[in-house]
């Protein structure tokens, strides 16, 4: 007759084995987010019908957008500047490149609050500490709506380096 260390000692490796088993859906959910090395669901919001939009008056565009990061969901609210221009649109970021403050309007270009960088219509500097012109984002239709990719810039950068999400 098996004595009762023996038993415990032939009963150990099969709890082990499973406990193992419950921990696999976790690792196999974690193996999947790691191997596809994307932290976001979409890089591309809506910003809205195209039919307000007028020919080289920058109008501010409120999106928001959704990003994964494993089990958690953030949504992010961005402000961007919208115009159409000729047969299409042109789209810039808020973000100041000089340290990341939200520039405004002002006149016909822009201006940011944190260290006065100020822009003219086109987006590029004119005075001020801010290294390079706003950042451009690129753009497309869809059913009548205009939808932005949004990407963070590297702030103090003299051209502008996408960072990732
Ligand atoms: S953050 Fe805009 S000028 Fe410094």
């Amino acid at each position: 007759m098996m004595r009762r260390r023996e038993l415990l000692a032939a009963w150990r490796p099969l709890a082990a084995a499973l406990a193992g088993l419950g921990l696999l859906p976790s690792a196999v959910y974690w193996w999947r987010s790691t191997r596809s090395g994307d932290s976001s669901s979409s890089d591309w919001a809506d910003a809205g019908p195209t039919a307000g939009l007028l020919e080289d008056v920058w109008q501010p565009r409120s999106l928001e957008i959704e990003r994964r990061n494993r089990w958690r969901v953030d949504r992010e609210r961005h402000t961007v500047y919208a115009r159409r221009r000729g047969t299409g649109f042109e789209v810039v970021s808020s973000v100041c490149p000089h340290t990341g403050c939200l520039v405004q309007r002002d006149g016909a270009g822009f201006a940011c609050p944190c260290h006065w960088s100020h822009f003219d219509g086109e987006g590029r500097p004119l005075d001020g500490p801010a290294p390079r012109p706003l950042d451009r984002l690129e753009w497309r239709l869809e059913a009548g709506r205009l939808r932005v990719r949004l990407v963070n810039f590297r702030p103090g950068a003299a051209r502008s380096e996408p960072l990732r999400p």
